[in-house]
């Protein structure tokens, strides 16, 4: 991290702890939530190489767990699913975001020479679900609580955005639209519970790798003609959906669903395809690929209905595993922060 030996040890220590009125906090843990695009339009590429999009983030019960503790060296441990695919150096995303906020807060802020940070995860890696950029929320959290930094929640959506686009909804969560390269959120209205199954399948898909095969998808559709061909337009929201997600009725919501990156997402794993059927063929009200993939989302009718779908999908072949989840799920949370050890 950037304040590696920028730490001072002859540093007073803060307020407080000399007088042993507050105990220091010697570990935080933080729980941040997978998300769903319920509708993710994409629009045409903009200077800056991004694509302007349209979307609708929905938090779903599939959680990792972040703990930072003051260490003498920074370090990076990832445990869980897909752990081995996680990078343990700068380029991880929870490095950057306690980086960025050491930075935004000053190195003053921080009682020891290193951080420790380990992940916990149960989100797949590189699955379309914002597994990285989730726990790079967490640790903005966790970090700001350790170092009592005192960063508003705006000033965390200011640095997350800086981080990567899907991170700021990680720290809020629930239910919001997002726009410009998906960092600008506006918090939506959802009534109710809604009962999904993802299906996740075997190894990862790059996000970059998703977009540049979406344009090269549109390009080969222009090339073609027809009716939906020409330039990309800017991408608008699904009122339909919106007025569906307010009702909380999950079969109105199903067939509502939409994805620009799914073709996209076939295109680089045809097996999708099949996965996506066997849902449709199960009885799911509806069937997405989440976000650049390659998971696929299933709308249930209820809990019980998702737990049989789970189980027929998990039996059919078609996917890796399976997780029955609830949406909307609230957006990173400190679950602990205590003295003692990590
Ligand atoms: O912002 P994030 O790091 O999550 O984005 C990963 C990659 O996905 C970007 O480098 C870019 O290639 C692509 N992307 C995009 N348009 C967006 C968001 C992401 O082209 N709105």
């Amino acid at each position: 991290m950037a304040a590696r030996g920028d730490h001072d040890s002859g540093a007073p220590a803060r307020d407080g702890y000399d007088r042993g009125i507050v105990s220091p906090v010697t570990n935080v843990t933080v729980r941040v939530p997978a998300k769903v695009n319920l509708q993710l339009a994409v629009g045409p590429v903009r200077a800056d190489g991004y694509h302007s999009l349209v979307t609708v983030f929905h938090a779903v019960s599939l959680f990792d767990e972040v703990t930072v503790a003051p260490a003498e060296r920074d370090g990076v441990v990832v445990t869980g699913e897909g752990a081995a695919g996680v990078p343990a150096d700068g380029s991880n995303l929870a490095v950057r975001a306690a980086a960025a906020l050491l930075q935004a807060a000053g190195p003053g802020v921080q009682d020891a020479p290193g951080l420790a940070i380990r992940i916990s995860k149960r989100i797949p890696v590189a699955g379309g679900l914002a597994g990285g950029s989730a726990d790079a929320a967490a640790t903005l959290v966790a970090c700001n609580e350790l170092w009592q930094a005192g960063l508003s929640q705006r000033d965390l959506g200011e640095l997350a955005a800086g981080i990567g686009s899907d991170v700021a909804f990680g720290l809020v969560g629930g239910t919001a639209i997002g726009m410009g390269r998906g960092e600008r959120l506006t918090p939506a209205l959802a009534a109710g519970r809604f009962h999904w199954v993802l299906a996740f399948a075997d190894g990862g898909l790059s996000t970059a790798d998703v977009y540049a095969a979406c344009d090269r998808v549109r390009a080969a559709r222009d090339r073609a003609g027809g009716p939906e061909s020409g330039p990309a337009g800017e991408p608008v929201l699904d009122n339909a959906l919106m007025a569906a997600l307010r009702s909380g009725d999950p079969a109105e919501l199903g067939p509502l669903l939409s994805n620009d990156l799914q073709a996209a997402a076939i295109s680089l794993r045809p097996g999708l395809r099949r996965t996506l059927a066997a849902g449709q063929e199960l009885g799911a009200l509806g069937a997405m690929v989440s976000g650049s993939g390659p998971t696929c989302a299933f709308l249930a009718r209820d809990r019980r209905h998702a737990q049989k779908l789970a189980a027929e999908l998990a039996g059919a072949g078609v996917c890796r595993g399976v997780a029955q989840v609830t949406g909307p799920a609230p957006g990173a949370c400190v679950i602990t922060g205590a003295a003692g050890q990590m």
